[in-house]
């Protein structure tokens, strides 16, 4: 017997990041986050289970994986079974629409993607705050890629209270997120391995934990007013802080590439010269702008010298889970 489901999910932008585990097994942050979800960039996955499989076979972008990305991808199809109460092995096939492992968030849309199609196939049928927990235990930020638009991982204290809800619909704030390709390698230093060395010696990561409680507040007024300035300052504090984190420790490592710091130094000056424009990133090279629509030809016209039409990606608020058969 076989029982097969397809689904996409777009990756997410962290503007209050997360970057520790109260739980690692069960994937607890230690603070709550707060992302948008965007529409460039997502992961169609489809699960198969299928009673004849000897063991799950897993391809990504073409190629069969194996080891420890195979690992992941199979301990987490047997949460999927376990829950499900079914043992069939499965056939998954994900392509992803995002470079993989380049601090662009292919963890969050691909086991976004995999909760969906795999509770879908085994039989299963969870709603957002369900597929919710069971991408957390895939990836962290995968939790918040169920939903569009603004979403809020609420950090919880147990599997149950850790998901996240939406904040606001995609269509609620007209928005652009210009991703900066500078490096799309795979990173040395994976999220998971990235941030559990700066929890566990980075000596202000107290400080970190505090000052989120204050930048989520903040961000939360200012997506409810509409503030585009107080989004953009927020979402960069936040992001240099979490930068600030891996400098910080022992041993100190950094996903800034040279062309990182070029790109957000112009951004700097752009923003000297009035035009409003911030930069995040996240556990990779890759630079993310945040701008409104009426300043987009602006700012890509004084990136385009600096970095080639080919390496700027403009994206928006994207869409919510999706299921493709
Ligand atoms: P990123 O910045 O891309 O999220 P991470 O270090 O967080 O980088 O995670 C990368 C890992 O996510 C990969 O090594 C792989 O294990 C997993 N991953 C990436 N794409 C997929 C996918 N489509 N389906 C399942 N897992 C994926
Ligand atoms: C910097 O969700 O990729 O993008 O839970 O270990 O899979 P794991 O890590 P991951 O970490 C994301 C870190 C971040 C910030 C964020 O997305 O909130
Ligand atoms: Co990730």
């Amino acid at each position: 017997m076989k029982n097969h489901a397809k689904a996409r999910a777009h990756t997410n932008i962290a503007l209050v990041k997360y970057w520790g585990k109260a739980n690692e097994a069960l994937k607890l942050p230690t603070t709550n986050s707060l992302s948008l979800t965007l529409d460039r960039f997502y992961t169609d996955t489809s699960v198969t289970f299928d009673d004849q499989l000897p063991a799950d076979q897993i391809s990504l972008n073409g190629t069969a994986l194996e080891g420890p990305a195979a690992h992941r991808i199979t301990t987490f199809l047997d949460l999927v079974r376990t829950q499900a109460g079914i043992s069939s092995k499965a056939q998954v096939t994900t392509v992803n629409n995002v470079p993989t492992a380049a601090g662009l968030a292919s963890s969050a849309s691909g086991f976004a993607a995999l909760a969906a199609a795999a509770s879908r196939a085994s039989g299963l049928q969870l709603d957002h705050k369900q597929l919710s927990r069971l991408a957390r235990r895939g990836s962290g930020s995968a939790t918040r890629s169920i939903d569009g638009g603004f979403v809020e991982w609420h950090k919880g204290f147990g599997d149950r209270t850790s998901f996240a809800t939406q904040v606001a619909p995609a269509d609620y704030w007209n928005l652009n997120v210009i991703a900066i390709l500078v490096n799309q390698r795979q990173k040395q230093i994976s999220s998971s391995v990235g941030m559990k060395r700066s929890q566990t010696t980075s000596p202000y990561y107290r400080e970190w934990e505090k000052l989120c409680k204050h930048d989520l507040k903040k961000l939360k007024m200012a997506i409810s007013n509409r503030d585009f300035n107080c989004l953009g300052t927020i979402a960069e504090e936040n992001a240099m802080r979490m930068h600030a984190l891996t400098l910080s420790a022992a041993p100190d490592f950094s996903y800034f590439d040279a062309d990182s710091l070029k790109a957000m130094r112009l951004i700097h000056q752009l923003r000297a010269t009035g035009i409003p424009c911030y930069f995040t990133m996240d556990a990779g090279p890759n630079v993310k702008v945040l701008v409104e629509p009426k300043h987009l030809n602006a700012v890509l016209a004084a990136l385009t010298p600096a970095f080639g039409a080919n390496q700027l990606v403009v994206a928006a608020p994207g869409p919510g889970i999706q299921y493709l058969t």
